[in-house]
């Protein structure tokens, strides 16, 4: 594995090692036991949108392993003023050892990836958010044991964490049901992979999706990048694409909620059900580190 781009492109051995050692990683901090295994070696952290948990646990979990981690806005590099992501790409290669983008286009992250020479880490993009749904899978593996065979739900927009979370899903043997509103649908590519797995199915019912379900996911109805859009997707999404009690209702007995954060209680998520279901959801946001940290070593250390 060379850089983590998205779920589409990794394998599901490569999903199943990083949680594997992600598990490894979190004993071992949990326990004191300290291994600088990227020692001296420095991550380089591009944000083009905002950000708590991703820039907190990739810095940290970077500084656990004995390395350091350099917060780099979109705002004070050139690239903000147009220099090319090509060129940004071949003049930090000559000084790190590894780069993690949170940006809108994900071309602008395979460029990093086809012009730099360091392994290139998606920190999120308006595709996907691949390290958040390797914590995903880390939380509910942990809380229930296993994944294989689980069902998934996702209620929702069709957005970056549909679009991983169904890649990841299915890569990782559970069953997977979204429910979206006309029009917000996931990205194709990821429509066409998931259309080739029995498992995966796509409701306009959130109900009807959530049924026996064994974990549900949701997410802001709209993302970074989209804040003018925000009133009339309230339109469409109030009152239907929300995880509340008579959804969970339709869902297996002991179902998770998860939710990737920043919450908006009273819209996609009750403010009592968010609260019932927040230890699940913290873990979750502490899961990011452990499976970051796992993510930084597999393809960085030497
Ligand atoms: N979930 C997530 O990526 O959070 P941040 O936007 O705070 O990094
Ligand atoms: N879909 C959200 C996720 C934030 C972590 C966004 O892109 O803003």
């Amino acid at each position: 594995m060379k850089h983590l781009l998205s779920l589409l492109s990794t394998t599901p051995q490569e999903i199943e090692e990083l949680l594997n050692l992600a598990d490894q990683l979190k004993y071992e901090n949990k326990h004191g036991i300290k291994h600088h295994r990227l020692k001296g070696q420095t991550l380089g952290m591009i944000f083009q949108k905002s950000s708590t948990r991703t820039r907190v646990s990739f810095e940290t979990g970077m500084y656990q392993l004995g390395g350091q981690a350099l917060f780099l806005s979109s705002r004070d590099l050139q690239i903000g003023r147009g220099e090319p992501v090509e060129d940004t790409a071949r003049v930090l290669s000559r000084y790190l050892d590894g780069i993690m983008i949170r940006t809108f286009a994900q071309s602008e992250v395979e460029a990093l990836a086809k012009y730099g020479s360091i392994p290139i880490i998606n920190g999120l993009t308006d595709f996907c958010h691949p390290c958040q749904v390797l914590a995903d899978l880390l939380t509910v593996r942990e809380h229930k044991g296993h994944l294989d065979g689980l069902k998934l739900c996702y209620i929702g927009d069709g957005n970056n964490m549909a679009n991983s979370l169904i890649v990841g899903g299915l890569k990782t043997g559970m069953r997977v049901a979204v429910a979206c509103p006309e029009g917000y649908d996931p990205d194709k590519q990821v429509l066409d992979f998931a259309n080739a797995y029995q498992g995966f199915q796509l409701y306009r019912d959130p109900l009807e999706a959530a049924a026996g379900a064994d974990v549900i996911f949701t997410d802001v109805w709209a993302s970074m990048g989209q804040e003018d859009e925000a009133a009339a997707r309230r339109r469409v999404f109030e009152g239907v694409y929300q995880v509340n009690k008579q959804l969970l209702s339709a869902a297996n007995p002991g179902c998770m909620v998860q939710h990737c954060l920043p919450a908006h209680r009273g819209e996609e998520i009750t403010a009592d059900v968010f609260e019932a279901h927040a230890d699940e959801i913290f873990d979750e946001a502490e899961n990011r580190l452990h499976a970051q940290k796992a993510v930084m070593v597999t393809l960085m250390e030497r």
